[in-house]
């Protein structure tokens, strides 16, 4: 993965800083995050994010949503850590750069394209792909490849229902994935620091496994811009990279899809990028991980095997070698 090398301070712009100051420090910010340049990511570097301390913009609450079993019982990881410090290239490289960058996204009007191996191909408005379902809470385990992690209360459906709208045919193997390519709207695509649109993809069993989530909300409301509005994927047992955001076009296809970190660098992204302390990345270990918003100086803890959710999802992997099939 690119690696970022500004460090990040552990003081917060807004302790140190007049408002009126920091609030023009996040407009040269904003502006500054399209010119710098995509180095690389310094993976378990954590510190709270600059702007945490603001006051975020909070999502439209969601209604009628109901608790599903599967959520975990971990203290979810606080609101303005997941909604502050976030990955999301089109927005800009560096964690701050999203929260600022995406302020102005306009997540509607918003159309999914659905093609490929299905028998009902289309343009869905977003509001009607969501509309038959009832939406659920899931509060998740999330784990980058970049061994930070958090706890998260995703609100969403799970795709392997939407799917089933779709009516796949028997030739459907894989799911592509694909994100806006808008540079107008995510002003970092106006660097070439990833191949756009960003694109991901699942075997058919992972994309229709209970597990498998299309979020289109956190903490009870709407997605922010910065972490995938409208709707994005949520797949709790894999790197975070494959938690594609701000999907525009889902195709059913026949055969194993390109991912974009995958295109960028093969020998450290796999399509599969299951979370595995057993394998480690080739510039750093996958064993443990930090967990977001408790400071550069708190405890890792040990990376569980599939994120945790082994019970769940191990047998899809039944005799494959994953330290090949990484
Ligand atoms: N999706 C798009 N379109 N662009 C991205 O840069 N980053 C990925 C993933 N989905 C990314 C993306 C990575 S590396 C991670 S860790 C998660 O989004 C981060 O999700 P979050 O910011 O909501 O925590």
């Amino acid at each position: 993965m690119l690696i970022k090398n500004k460090i990040l301070s552990d003081i917060k712009s807004s302790e140190i800083t007049p408002k009126s100051v920091f609030m023009n420090r996040r407009h040269f910010i904003k502006s500054a995050a399209i010119a710098s340049a995509g180095s690389a990511l310094m993976p378990g570097l954590l510190s709270s994010s600059a702007l945490a301390a603001t006051d975020p913009k909070r999502g439209k609450p969601l209604v009628g949503i109901i608790k599903s079993p599967l959520s975990t019982s971990e203290e979810p990881t606080p609101y303005n850590h997941v909604t502050t410090y976030n990955n999301f290239y089109e927005f800009g490289t560096g964690k701050d750069d999203p929260a600022v960058m995406a302020g102005d996204f306009k997540p509607r009007p918003w159309k999914v394209q659905v093609g490929g191996e299905v028998g009902k191909p289309g343009v869905y408005d977003f509001d009607d792909l969501i509309r038959p379902h009832k939406l659920e809470e899931r509060i998740y385990r999330f784990r980058c490849v970049e061994a930070w992690s958090m706890i998260v209360p995703w609100v969403g459906i799970p795709l392997a229902e939407i799917i089933k709208r779709f009516e796949p045919t028997s030739k459907a193997k894989y799911v592509a994935f694909e994100t806006l390519n808008d540079p107008e709207r995510m002003p970092g695509q106006v660097r070439r620091v990833l191949s756009w649109p960003y694109v991901e993809g699942l075997r058919m069993d992972e994309a229709m496994n209970p597990l498998t989530l299309m979020a289109v909300g956190l903490y009870g409301e709407e997605l922010l811009g910065q972490n995938g509005a409208p709707i994005r994927l949520v797949v709790p047992w894999k790197y975070g990279f494959k938690s594609i955001k701000s999907i525009v076009g889902i195709r059913l296809v026949d055969t194993m899809p390109p991912t974009t970190w995958n295109r960028s660098a093969p020998h450290e992204y796999g399509f599969y990028a299951n979370v595995n302390p057993e394998v480690s990345h080739p510039r750093w270990s996958q064993a443990k991980e930090r967990r977001l918003g408790g400071g550069y100086f708190s405890p890792k803890v040990e990376t569980l095997k599939f994120n945790g959710y082994g019970e769940e999802v191990a047998s899809l992997y039944d005799g494959m070698d994953l330290s090949k099939s990484f």
